[in-house]
Formats: structure tokens, sequence, C-alpha cells
């Protein structure tokens, strides 16, 4: 269900924390991630450990690894999901370097998008971009995700502001290969 044809997604284990320990410190991952505060290798090994909560419906964080030889490759989450309104959120990012623009983020965004609407019963997944970030919102517009409208100055990141762009993909939208 969580296989794709070059990715499978799975739930993080203790052993991936060193992995995402070195994405996590990748300028082209940080550069655009909300939430860049750094996080140490023995947080992070902690955050990973055997009392990590299970996945939710809520929140879902799962690992990117190539079908081919289960190389951990990235993380990919759905957050935020509400009954009332079967929206989440989504975020991504392929954080070994050698994996980007390979067809990974494509195929994973895509197996977890079919999840969320297949499974979890989302009517709706929304993500934000900032413009500059032209990959990314590439990937997103061929999936079929559309851009609701942008937030003016809403991000900054090293003393420059950046606006985000509101993207959404509805039930029935989803582009397969
Ligand atoms: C964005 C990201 C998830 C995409 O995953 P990926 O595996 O690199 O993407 P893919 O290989 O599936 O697809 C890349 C696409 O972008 C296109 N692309 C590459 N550089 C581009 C550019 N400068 N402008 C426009 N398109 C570009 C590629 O041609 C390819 O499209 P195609 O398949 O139609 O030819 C990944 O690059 C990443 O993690 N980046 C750093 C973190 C990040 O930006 N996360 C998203 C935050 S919103």
């Amino acid at each position: 269900m969580l296989t794709g044809k070059l990715v499978r997604l799975r739930a993080l284990e203790p052993s991936d924390a060193e992995a995402l320990y070195r994405w996590n410190s990748d300028p082209e991952v940080l550069q655009w991630m909300v939430n860049a505060y750094p996080e140490s290798l023995a947080q992070l090994t902690k955050r990973l450990g055997e009392d990590r909560p299970a996945n939710t419906y809520d929140k879902l964080i799962l690992c990117v690894e190539t079908l081919a030889d289960r190389t951990p490759i990235g993380a990919i989450a759905l957050t935020g999901a509400e009954p009332e309104n079967a929206r989440a959120e989504l975020d991504v990012y392929i954080g070994e370097a050698a994996y980007r623009n390979g067809g990974y983020g494509t195929d994973a965004i895509r197996v977890l998008c079919r999840y969320g609407f297949d499974q979890m019963r989302l009517h709706g997944i929304s993500l934000w971009v900032v413009p500059e970030n032209e990959p990314a919102r590439h990937v997103y517009k061929k999936l079929g995700f559309v851009e609701d409208g942008r937030e003016r100055e809403r991000f900054r990141r090293d003393g420059k502001w950046y606006d985000l762009i509101i993207m959404s993909l509805l039930e029935g939208e989803l582009v397969e290969d």
C-alpha cells in the first residue's frame, strides 16, 4: 500500500537517527524548513527511541527508502488531519543528495497522497512552498497540486523574507503516472 515504483514508505526506526541527523544538517534541506533549530544526534536518537509515539491519523511521519535496496533517502509526513475537514498538510524532503532529482520525491509524494485519499479518507492535502523552490513547485504541479494563494513575506530565512505559496490537492485530482 505504501509502495511505489521507486520507493517504499515505512515508519521511522531508531536506526534512522544518524541519517536524519545528517540530512537535517544539509543546507539544501534546511533552507526551506520551518523549524530549523538544530537538534543534536543525542536528542534525535531519543526522539526516535522506543518511547516514540506510534503514527496516527493526525501525525504520520514516514521514512522514504529505495525499493531497490532499502536505502533510507528521506522523510515524508502528513500532519494535522482532522475528521471534520478531512484535510492534512504534507511535508517532504529527499535528504540523501545523490538521490535528488531522480524521481524519488515524486514517487514518494504520489504514494503518500494515494494513501491519504484511499486509506485515511482525506478530502484534501495542503502544503506550502516558497516561490524560489522551483524543483519542489514543479513536482507538486506535476502531481496535480493547485496554487490556492500566497501569503506575503511569511517566512524568514537568513535575514530575508520570502512569500509562501499555499497549494492543495483534492480527492480525485492526483495525477497518476
Ligand atoms: C523537492 C524534492 C522533495 C523533490 O524530490 P526529488 O526526488 O528531487 O524530485 P524528482 O526527481 O521526483 O523531480 C524533480 C523534478 O523537478 C524538475 N526540476 C529540477 N530542477 C528544477 C528547476 N530548477 N526548476 C524547475 N524544475 C526543476 C526535474 O526536471 C524533475 O521534473 P521531471 O520529472 O518532470 O523532469 C527534493 O528535491 C528535496 O527534498 N529538496 C530539498 C528539500 C525541499 O525543498 N523540500 C520541499 C519543501 S516545500
